[in-house]
């Protein structure tokens, strides 16, 4: 009696193992691949939506190079002609101040909307919401791109103490 109860015992603790064994492998391999779709996914999401990398431009990979003094000066000019009237570069007027605007916007966002306000006003949602702020939306002041990385480069001058 007493020999056939540890018998069974020891068959079924067995093959109790044996099962716990085969499924926690099965879990373990499933518990992987979940968590290598899942990061997948999250990296593929990642780079196809979203991040202020990849929101609308007109211009992009745009580079305005080493900072360039007789540029700069150039862009002081164009700016006083075409954007002081709107801008002034610590307080808002008709729009944002720009004193500080190279540090929080990208050269491809700074130059789209220097050369393409209406595109950007119609894509790109930081210049939609600075159009419900402003109230006023920016006219194309018809700058070409060499102007445009000009007053860019007055703008990276300002901001860095500079130019004003
Ligand atoms: C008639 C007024 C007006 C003129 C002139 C004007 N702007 Fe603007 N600008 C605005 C307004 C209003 C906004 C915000 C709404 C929008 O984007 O349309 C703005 C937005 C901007 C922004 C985005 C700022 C941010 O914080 O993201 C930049 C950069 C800019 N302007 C640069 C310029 C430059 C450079 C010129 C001159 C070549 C210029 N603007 C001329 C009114 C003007």
């Amino acid at each position: 009696m007493i020999y056939k109860q540890t018998k069974i015992s020891e068959l079924k603790y067995i093959n109790g193992e044996f099962m716990f064994k085969k499924n926690a492998f099965k879990c373990k391999n499933t518990k992987l691949l979940l968590s290598a779709f899942t990061l997948l996914s999250i990296t593929l999401i990642a780079s196809c939506s979203g991040g202020g990398d990849t929101e609308f431009t007109v211009i992009k990979g745009a580079e305005i190079g080493a900072f360039n003094q007789a540029q700069a000066n150039m862009g002081k000019k164009i700016f006083s002609e075409k954007c002081a009237s709107c801008h002034k570069y610590d307080i808002k007027l008709v729009g944002p101040p720009l004193g500080t605007v190279v540090k929080r916007r990208s050269t491809d966002y700074i130059l789209s909307q220097i050369l393409h306000p209406d595109k950007m006003i119609a894509n790109n949602d930081t210049t939609k919401a600075l159009l419900a702020k402003f109230l006023t939306q920016m006219p194309n002041q018809h700058l070409n791109m060499i102007e445009a990385k000009a007053v860019l480069m007055h703008l990276t001058d300002v901001s860095n103490g500079g130019g004003k």
